[in-house]
C-alpha cells in the first residue's frame, strides 16, 4: 500500500506506540481488501457502533484505556449507538437483575471512557445520528469511518457520503488516525450497481419488507432501484427519508447492503441516472406476490406460535420525529375505532434522545402518552439479548430486530391492529 510521508511516520511510531498499532491495523485491514492507499476521514464527527458496557468486553475497555492514556484520541468527536438499557422499558425483577448486574454492569464505566474519548454529548446515543436533531449528519462526498450498518447504508445512499461497512473497533481506529483504507464503497467503481431492481407493486411497498427482499437477493451488492417514484416522489423530504431509513436498515441486515440507489431520488441516481448501472447487471423484479413470498418465508421461532404478544417494539432503527407524530395520529385513530382508550400490548417507541426531547415539546407527546405507548432511547436488540427477554413473545415491524432476535415481524398495519385491538 502506498503511504504518504506523514502516514509512514505514524506507522513508524513517531506519534507513539499506540498510534503505530492503530495505523498497522488500518493498513492490514486495507491490504486485505486490496486498498492501495489511505484517504483522510472528512466527516465532521465520527460514529461508533459499540455503545454497551458488556462485562465480557474487557479487551475493548483495555484498548480504550490505552488510547486515552496515550493521548492520541484528542480532537475526534463522535456519536455512538443506542444505550442498551432504559428503566422506562418494561422488565421484571429478574430481567433487570441480568441487565444491571450481569450483562451491562460496566455500562457507567464504559460511558465514562466514551466521554473522555470525545462523545459529542452525554446523550449522543442513537443509531440515527444523522437526524437533524442529533447533529451528526455527513455532507455529500464526506469520507467516514462508521460501522453501524443501518447508519452506513443511510449515509452512503441518502446523504451521498462514502463509507465501507466496517466492523466495530475499525470504526474507532479510522477515527483516531483520521484515515481509512480506500476500497469498495469509497471508490466510484465500487458504487456502481450490479443489480437492477424493478418494483412493480400495486401499492406502496412496506419499507422493511421491500428492504428485506432486496437485501436477501443482492446480499452485499449495490442495487439500483426503479419504480419507486409513485410512492416516494422525487424529493428527499421527511417522509421519503424516514422510509429510506427503515428500508435501508432492512437491506443491510437481511443482506449486507451498504449502498443503494433509488432512480430519480437519491443523490447519485439523480446526478448520474442509469450510468450508475454496471455492465451485465442482474435484474430482480418485485411485485405483490414476491413481497408476500418473502413475508411468508420468515420463520416464527417463538416456543408457542400462538402466544399473546407481551411487548411491541417500534423504532429499530430509531424513529424520526415525523414518524413519532404520524404514529401518534395512527394509534389514536385505531384505538378510537377499536373502542379502546389504551394500547392492549405494552408498546415501546424508540428514538434518539434529542428527537425525543423535541417530540416532548410538541402537542403530540401528551397525546401519545395518553394512549399508553412508552417512549425510550433504548436499542431493542440489546434488550432482546437478555435471555429472559429473548424468550418472551415480542412483536415488531423491524426486519433487523426480526433477523437478529426471536422478535416476530408484522407489517405496520398489522402492528397497529395488534396494539390497539389485539389480533392481526
Ligand atoms: Fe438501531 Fe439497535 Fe436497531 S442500533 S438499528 S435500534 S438494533
Amino acid at each position: 500500500m502506498y503511504l504518504t510521508d506523514e502516514q509512514q511516520a505514524m506507522l513508524n511510531g513517531e506519534q507513539g506506540e499506540v498510534m503505530a498499532k492503530v495505523m498497522e491495523t488500518l493498513v492490514r485491514y486495507g491490504e486485505l481488501f486490496g486498498a492501495e492507499r489511505l484517504v483522510p476521514v472528512t466527516g465532521k464527527h465520527n460514529h461508533l457502533v459499540t455503545s454497551f458496557g458488556l462485562k465480557m468486553m474487557t479487551p475493548v475497555f483495555d484498548l480504550m484505556q490505552k488510547i486515552l492514556d496515550a493521548g492520541v484520541a484528542s480532537g475526534q468527536t463522535f456519536s455512538v449507538d443506542p444505550r442498551p438499557v432504559d428503566k422506562a422499558v418494561p422488565a421484571n425483577f429478574l430481567q433487570n437483575f441480568i441487565f444491571n448486574k450481569i450483562m451491562y454492569a460496566t455500562q457507567d464505566f464504559y460511558e465514562g471512557q466514551l466521554e473522555k474519548l470525545g462523545l459529542m454529548g452525554k446523550d449522543a446515543f442513537t443509531c440515527t445520528c444523522y437526524m437533524d436533531e442529533v447533529g451528526n449528519k455527513p455532507e455529500k462526498g464526506d469520507i467516514l469511518s462508521w460501522a453501524e450498518s443501518s447508519a452506513v447504508v443511510y449515509a452512503n445512499s441518502v446523504l451521498g457520503a462514502r463509507c465501507n461497512r466496517n466492523s466495530g473497533i475499525i470504526d474507532l481506529m479510522g477515527s483516531i488516525a483520521g484515515y481509512v483504507p480506500e476500497f469498495g464503497l469509497l471508490t466510484d467503481e465500487g458504487r456502481k450497481a450490479t443489480w437492477v431492481v424493478e418494483v412493480r407493486t400495486s401499492k406502496k411497498p412496506e419499507a422493511q419488507l421491500l428492504g428485506s427482499a432486496i437485501g436477501m437477493k443482492v446480499m452485499e451488492a449495490v442495487p439500483y432501484i426503479k419504480g419507486m417514484e409513485p410512492w416516494l416522489g422525487t424529493e428527499l423530504n421527511d417522509a421519503a427519508c424516514t422510509y429510506l431509513k427503515d428500508f435501508g436498515a432492512a437491506t443491510a441486515s437481511n443482506g449486507a447492503v451498504g449502498l443503494y440507489h433509488i432512480a430519480g431520488l437519491t443523490p447519485e441516481a439523480k446526478e448520474q441516472g442509469e450510468a450508475l448501472i454496471a455492465d451485465n447487471a442482474q435484474v430482480y423484479v418485485i411485485d405483490d406476490a414476491e413481497l408476500q413470498r418473502v413475508y411468508d418465508s420468515y420463520p416464527v421461532i417463538w416456543k408457542n406460535k400462538d402466544a399473546k404478544p407481551k411487548l411491541c417494539f417500534m423504532g429499530c432503527p430509531h424513529m424520526s420525529l415525523e414518524q413519532l407524530k404520524s404514529w401518534t395520529d395512527k394509534v389514536e385513530a385505531a384505538l378510537k375505532a377499536a373502542g379502546n382508550s389504551k394500547v392492549v400490548i405494552p408498546t415501546v417507541f424508540t428514538a434518539a434522545p434529542a428527537v425525543l426531547a423535541k417530540f416532548e415539546k410538541t402537542e403530540y407527546a401528551p397525546r401519545l402518552k395518553a394512549t399508553g405507548v412508552i417512549t425510550s432511547y433504548i436499542c431493542p436488540l440489546m434488550y432482546m439479548n437478555n435471555p429472559l427477554c429473548g424468550s418472551m413473545p415480542v412483536i415488531t415491524s423491524s426486519n433487523k430486530l426480526r433477523t437478529y432476535t426471536t422478535a416476530r415481524y408484522y407489517t405496520d398495519d398489522e402492528i397497529l391492529m395488534q396494539i390497539t385491538k389485539g389480533g392481526k
